[in-house]
């Protein structure tokens, strides 16, 4: 578990050290941004491996779980090296991710492919390096990977992904199970999909069935109604076509809480519930227990990251708010801006006092939008102090852009008062390498 206080899940790892400044993996973190520079990412290793533990712990009573990380959420090769150190198979939505743990050298048995597009290509990528199961998303995909199968002889394993019409309370952007989304098939393609399958696809054999309801999720009974629809489609499937699925792959979404109106329920309770209703569907349907995978992204990755940035100018409207500027911003951390998510941060170069004010932490982008925190209470700032942004390691790298273009942030994995890095901070080199000016323009 992570340090749970009222404002918002920090690394485990995190406190105040003797001179005053905010650790994390025993590694003072005005220190860190001295020598990375900021803005930087943080991952607290400790907390990582503590959350896959947890995971491990919670599930333990269905042993016939199969955790898959989803790759989404944070993808670069020393997150994937620890995840797999961790026993976590691998969700990848592209050629990219595919790349990523294929170099960190996963068995590539353990990775799942998951898209509503994807390309021949990444399907014929997926299928030469021996990724152990695609879930197919729609019918032009189901006939392309039979062809590409075909031409490589091959049989590939599929789950199929389907909408399983649950709408969850989450930001309507991250709502992914409804019936009206883009993803998988829709209830009723589900028997032309297998019926294809089994009569005309030779090259595909079919496990099981997908779906994901959503991220960000604090209600777990939707975890319940999810596996009530997978299990009675399983059966029902059994009983018209005479298949065994043995497969259910019920996604990720478990909520963290970033700030203190967010209430996210544990693994452990989310485990209870998914488990107890599976153990209830299999004797209610007399079934073999079918294998679970879980595909959790940000619940194992947001709470052991943070953001470091230098403070820079401030601005105080008159009548009107106190703008505290940062060196970075929506480019480094897009979600404030996309979904209106919260964040909690605090200076960690100066204690905590009862002396506090209230001010907006601004990006340095250009656009208005570019609001990290809206109302946030700090001691009184200076220019150069240092700002920790609580629970990034989820969808903050992995949806960062060069923006105003400017170079992406590096990473940093610290434990045991040791830092490393792990992921370069990009150059202004690295900005102009992809560009090429035409012959005729010289
Ligand atoms: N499996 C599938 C099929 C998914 O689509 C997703 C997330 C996951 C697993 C992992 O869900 P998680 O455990 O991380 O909630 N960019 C958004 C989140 C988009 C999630 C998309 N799918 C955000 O920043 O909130």
């Amino acid at each position: 578990m992570t340090q749970s206080t009222n404002q918002s899940q920090k690394p485990l790892t995190c406190k105040t050290n003797s001179f005053g400044n905010l650790e994390i993996g025993g590694c003072d973190l005005v220190d860190l941004a001295q020598k990375y520079s900021t803005p930087l990412y943080v991952i607290d290793e400790n907390t990582l491996r503590s959350i896959c533990k947890d995971y491990k712990h919670a599930f333990e009573k269905y042993p016939k779980t199969k955790m898959m990380y989803a790759s989404k959420a944070l993808s670069n090769c020393a997150v994937t090296k620890i995840l797999d150190d961790e026993g976590f198979g691998f969700d990848t939505v592209s050629s990219g991710e595919i790349y990523t743990v294929y170099k960190t050298g996963v068995d590539m048995s353990k990775v799942l492919f998951n898209g509503n597009n994807k390309s021949f290509d990444e399907l014929d990528m997926a299928i030469d390096l021996g990724v152990g199961r695609i879930s197919v998303d729609n019918f032009f995909e189901l006939a392309l990977l039979n062809v590409i199968a075909q031409s490589k002889d091959k049989i590939v394993d599929v789950l199929l992904r389907i909408t399983p019409g649950i709408e969850c309370h989450t930001h309507e952007y991250i709502q992914t199970g409804h019936l009206d989304s883009k993803f998988g098939f829709d209830l009723t393609q589900i028997d032309e999909a297998v019926d294809l399958i089994l009569n005309e696809y030779k090259n595909i054999k079919l496990h099981g069935l997908h779906a994901h309801v959503g991220s960000q999720i604090f209600e777990t009974s939707i975890f319940s109604d999810e596996i009530e629809i997978l299990v009675k489609e399983i059966v029902r499937l059994d009983e018209k076509f005479g298949i065994k699925l043995d497969e259910i792959n019920i996604g990720g979404g478990l909520g963290v809480k970033y700030v203190d109106t967010d209430c996210p329920a544990s693994v452990y309770d989310a485990a209870q519930v998914i488990i107890t209703k599976l153990d209830e569907m299999i004797k209610k349907y007399d079934i073999e227990p079918p294998i679970l995978f879980l595909e959790p992204g940000r619940s194992i990755i947001s709470p052991a990251g943070v953001t470091l940035y230098t403070i820079g100018s401030t601005k105080q409207v008159p009548h009107g708010k106190k703008y505290v500027s940062v060196d970075g911003g929506m480019a480094d951390n897009p979600r404030p801006s996309m979904y209106q998510a919260e964040y909690f941060a605090q200076i960690a170069n100066k204690k905590e006092t009862n002396i506090k004010e209230k001010v907006t932490i601004a990006g340095r982008f250009c656009e208005s939008g570019d609001v990290l925190i809206k109302e946030l209470e700090l001691p009184e700032l200076e220019q150069g102090d240092i700002l920790c942004v609580y629970n990034t390691g989820a969808y903050n790298y992995s949806m960062a852009s060069n923006y105003n273009r400017v170079p992406k942030p590096a990473m940093v994995l610290v434990n045991n008062s040791r830092s490393d890095l792990i992921v370069r901070r990009e150059s202004l080199d690295d900005l102009v390498s992809h560009d090429i000016i035409p012959d005729r323009l010289k």
